[in-house]
């Protein structure tokens, strides 16, 4: 058996993703259509023997109870949510639930942000850790030299796959080989977590105890907040405990608004294979124009001269009225879009409204503060309004254009 822990934060976390994560828990912020942390989950699922799945952050349980019984309804599969009272720290919240996790006796654990966007090559990575032995393996990527220091830069044996050096976020480059956010470990990790935290006691790493004799050893951690990377992968590096799998397929970090456009991409074309029965067709007389990869929750109501995509999501109850063109864009809940506007690179927050000849646009720089345009919750653009590059906080309403603002 195996299990999965999908590590999501807290309120605290994830301040960059405002405006958007006002209302919603940013893990549930909607990708291709689907909450952010759906898309884990499901990669789970592909997992043979899977036997839970478990979400662990700070937030209120209030704000999970109703997304985890629906989609263990819908996978068939347990999925709870385990509240810390505070932040332990992504190894030590691992930690803190480890009776919890263990419940089921699984041989192996897998660990994952929730905050990656990437095809979670599980029983990949599953087959090579059984093939290197050890406590774990961590997913790996190259990415460019220039973004390396974003990440955890690593070193890897070119042949054995062994981690031999490992720095998180380092100042001076050590590596173009990154930390994707995605682990599967023996249980031995927890000993690891434990043993790292006495300081007398790194240097003897390298005989961690087995989980069973930890059990009844002592129970709590000298510190109680502890960083997987930081703490047990830096120690733990060159010890042949630790060893990579390198992905080739896609895997970016979903830290700002901007990025949460282009990983719905990265979703969107990734449904073409796993859930063709998302993506709208365009087919029939009735329907509007489909361009490219795009998602349209059932409930949404689309004039069928309205033309839409690439890379578009429309969340449940939006209105698109005639005449309308969305490229590149997240509508969410309860928006009404009216005749004739345009939505170009932008996200469209709960119950906002966009005028009649109006525009919402951005050039389109993921990477770019403002570049994309976002509208917060409810906020109103009334008729042949052009909103450029810009950030609308919720609430407000725009009766003159504006460019490169914030609208607070
Ligand atoms: N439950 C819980 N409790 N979750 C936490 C906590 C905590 O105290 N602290 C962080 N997390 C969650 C975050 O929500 C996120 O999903 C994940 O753990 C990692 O967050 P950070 O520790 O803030 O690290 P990071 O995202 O800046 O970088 C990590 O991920 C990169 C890949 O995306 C590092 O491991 C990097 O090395 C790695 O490249």
């Amino acid at each position: 058996k195996v299990v999965a822990v999908i590590m999501v934060g807290g309120p605290t976390k994830g301040t960059e993703f405002r405006p958007v994560s006002f209302n919603t828990p940013k893990p549930l912020f909607p990708l291709a259509g689907q909450p952010m942390v759906h898309h884990p989950i499901s990669a789970c699922k592909r997992m043979p023997n899977l036997a839970q799945v478990f979400l662990i952050g700070f937030y209120e349980d209030r704000e999970f109870a109703l997304y985890v019984s629906s989609i263990s309804n819908e996978l068939k599969v347990p999925v709870r949510y385990l509240k810390e009272d505070k932040p332990h720290g992504s190894a030590g919240a691992l930690y803190y639930f480890r009776d919890l996790i263990m419940e089921d006796a699984p041989s192996h654990i897998f660990l994952l942000n929730c905050d990656v966007c990437c095809s979670f090559p599980l029983p990949d990575m599953l087959e090579a850790h059984r093939g290197y032995g050890g406590i774990g393996t961590l997913l790996v990527i190259k990415v460019s030299a220039e973004s390396a220091n974003k990440f955890g830069e690593l070193v890897a044996d070119p042949i054995t796959k062994e981690l031999l050096h490992y720095t998180e976020k380092p100042e001076t480059f050590v590596s173009d080989l990154i930390n994707c956010g995605v682990y599967v470990f023996t249980p031995k990790i927890f000993s690891a977590i434990q043993v790292s935290t006495h300081r007398e006691d790194r240097a003897n790493l390298r005989q961690v105890p087995s989980f069973e004799a930890l059990q009844s050893a002592t129970r709590s951690l000298p510190t109680d907040f502890v960083r997987l990377d930081q703490d047990i992968l830096s120690p733990l590096a060159g010890k042949k405990q630790l060893y990579t799998y390198e992905t080739m397929d896609f895997w970016e970090q979903i830290k700002t608004p901007g990025m949460s456009l282009k990983c719905s991409a990265l979703y969107l074309s990734q449904f073409q294979f796993t859930s063709p029965h998302l993506l709208a067709s365009g087919d029939g007389s009735e329907s509007a124009t489909i361009i490219g990869d795009v998602y349209v929750h059932p409930s949404a109501k689309i004039h069928p001269t309205a033309k839409i995509g690439p890379n578009v999501s429309i969340s449940a109850n939006v209105r698109i009225a005639a005449g309308v063109r969305l490229i590149s864009c997240i509508i969410l809940d309860d928006v009404e879009i009216k005749e004739n506007a345009v939505v170009m690179h932008a996200i469209v927050g709960r119950k906002s409204s966009i005028g009649r000849w109006s525009r919402a646009q951005a050039e389109g720089d993921y990477n770019a503060k403002l570049g994309i345009t976002i509208l917060g919750e409810a906020v109103t653009v009334e008729d042949e309004v052009v909103v450029t590059d810009s950030i609308v906080l919720p609430n407000k309403t725009l009766n003159v254009s504006v460019q490169e603002d914030i609208i607070l």
